[in-house]
Order: C-alpha cells, then sequence, then structure tokens
C-alpha cells in the first residue's frame, strides 16, 4: 500500500469504555476503525463519535472467542474497510471468585474472551500484516498479571496476554509486525463500577479509595489507556515491540 492510504484498526470489545475511548482515538489518527463487540447494535455510538468527527468506522457483531464469528468478522472488514493491519485486542470480562469458590465455567469464561479471543483475531488479522508488510498489535494486560486476590482466572489470563505478545513479536517482526502490551491500573470503566457493586461499595467511594493508593492521585480514565495504544500503533513505532507498559498511575510492586 501507499503511505497515504489510509490503515484500517480493529478494536475489540469497542462498544465502550477503553475499547471506545481506543476506537476514537485511533480514528482521529486517520484510522479506519472496525468498532467490534458482542452485540453490533452497542457499537453504534461509538461508530457515531468516529464518523461525526469526519472519520470512517463499521460496527461489528462477533463474539472473540468463536472461531467461525471472528473469521467472518475480519473477512467482513477487509471487504467493507480494507485490509486491517491495526488491532487491539482489547475484548474483556470478570467472572472474580476466590479460587475455593470458582467454577469452571468462569474459569473457562475469561480463559476464552482474553486468551482464546486474543489468539483468533490475531492469527485472522496477521495474513493481511504479514500481505502488507506492516502490522501493529496491542493486546490489554493487566496490573493483575502481577496477582490479585478473587482474579486467579483474570491475572492468569492477563499474565498469559504477556506471554501471547512477546511471542507474535518475535514469531512476526520479519513481517513489519510490531506487538505490544498495554497493561492498565485501575480504570474508571463499567467493569470497575460493576466490581464496586460487587462488593457493595458506591462508585465515587470506590474511586476515591483506590486513588489514595496510586502515586498520581487519581484513577485512569480510558482515554490514558487509548493514548498509550495510539503510541504502539503509531507509524513510528516500529523499533518497538514485545513491549508491556504498565499504564497505572505509578509504579506497581
Ligand atoms: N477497567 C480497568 O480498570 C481495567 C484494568 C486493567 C485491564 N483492563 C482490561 O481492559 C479491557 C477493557 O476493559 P473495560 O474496563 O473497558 O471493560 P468494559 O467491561 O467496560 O468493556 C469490555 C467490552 O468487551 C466486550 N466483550 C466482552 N466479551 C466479549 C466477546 N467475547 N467478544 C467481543 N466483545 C466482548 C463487552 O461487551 C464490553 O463492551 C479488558 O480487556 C480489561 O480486562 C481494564
Amino acid at each position: 500500500m501507499s503511505t497515504t492510504e489510509q490503515r484500517v484498526a480493529v478494536v475489540t470489545g469497542a462498544a465502550r469504555g477503553i475499547g471506545a475511548a481506543t476506537a476514537v482515538r485511533l480514528a482521529a489518527e486517520g484510522r479506519a476503525v472496525a468498532v467490534i463487540d458482542l452485540d453490533e447494535a452497542a457499537c453504534k455510538d461509538t461508530v457515531e463519535k468516529i464518523t461525526a468527527a469526519g472519520g470512517r468506522a463499521i460496527a461489528v457483531g462477533c463474539d472473540v472467542s468463536d472461531e467461525a464469528q471472528v473469521e467472518a468478522a475480519v473477512a467482513r472488514i477487509a471487504d467493507e474497510l480494507g485490509a486491517p493491519t491495526i488491532l487491539v485486542n482489547n475484548a474483556g470480562v470478570l467472572r472474580d471468585n476466590l479460587l475455593f469458590k470458582m467454577s469452571v465455567s468462569d474459569w473457562d469464561t475469561v480463559m476464552n474472551v482474553h486468551l482464546r479471543g486474543a489468539f483468533l483475531m490475531s492469527r485472522a488479522c496477521q495474513k493481511h500484516m504479514v500481505d502488507a508488510g506492516f502490522g501493529r498489535i496491542v493486546n490489554l494486560s493487566s496490573s493483575s498479571a502481577l496477582g490479585n486476590r478473587g482474579q486467579v482466572n483474570y491475572s492468569a489470563a492477563k499474565a498469559g496476554m504477556q506471554g501471547f505478545t512477546k511471542t507474535l513479536a518475535k514469531e512476526l517482526g520479519k513481517f513489519g509486525v510490531t506487538a505490544n502490551a498495554v497493561a492498565p491500573g485501575f480504570i474508571a470503566t463499567d467493569m470497575t463500577a460493576a466490581t464496586a457493586e460487587r462488593v457493595g461499595m458506591g462508585f465515587e467511594d470506590f474511586k476515591a479509595a483506590a486513588a489514595t493508593q496510586i502515586p498520581v492521585q487519581r484513577v485512569g480514565e480510558p482515554d490514558d489507556i487509548a493514548n498509550a495504544v495510539a503510541f504502539f500503533t503509531g507509524e513510528a513505532a516500529g523499533f518497538v515491540s514485545g513491549q508491556v507498559l504498565y499504564v497505572a498511575g505509578g509504579p506497581l510492586d
């Protein structure tokens, strides 16, 4: 492709939260964006934000843990927007519980959305990246990868995302494809609001309590993560690969 041609980015779990902010940010950087989430109609707001600002975007309903849906979604994106050469594996779910109470289904759900989803999406998109001689893959890890009580499934998946990222970087580097991970700390989204509800706290109190433990004394916003993703997906970031960037308002123990 010529360097003036618009690159196509795919952001999973982009109906809301970090994914939505990332999709909007990548569109502002001049990318055409495929906004993927479980329910196509739920992607409408993100798509409208992008198109209202003069960008190009489509909504794509897809469960990233389902092989056939992923293959069909990526084929549709290539057809309607162009070859996807930027991929942000952001879709995620929580199924928190202490180990002794954790069901096999809650273990499997978290593994399937994060790890199987990132694997299926990356495998489907890499052919387009290799053909283009250019690619940027960013995987959402988490500070929980370092271990977090009540998240044995999620912390294992998010640590897995880091190993997955480093291996992609090694396998795909020679084709002009980089792979990096962003590991957020506490970000104010529906996901953390649901955690507040689960532990019986109001979200404002929950955020205020979290902020006291963060060196910059505030919780993160989705745009804080979108900003880091924009760096890794940038044209100029071609020599940065296999890295894990913690975006958490300070260092983590
Ligand atoms: N919010 C935080 O504090 C935080 C911290 C660290 C990491 N993360 C990670 O960042 C990512 C985004 O988190 P968020 O806070 O915006 O969450 P969120 O719950 O607000 O949004 C997640 C989105 O993913 C979608 N999704 C879930 N399963 C899917 C599937 N199988 N296929 C397609 N889409 C699916 C949901 O419908 C939702 O729109 C996740 O991977 C999460 O684990 C979040």
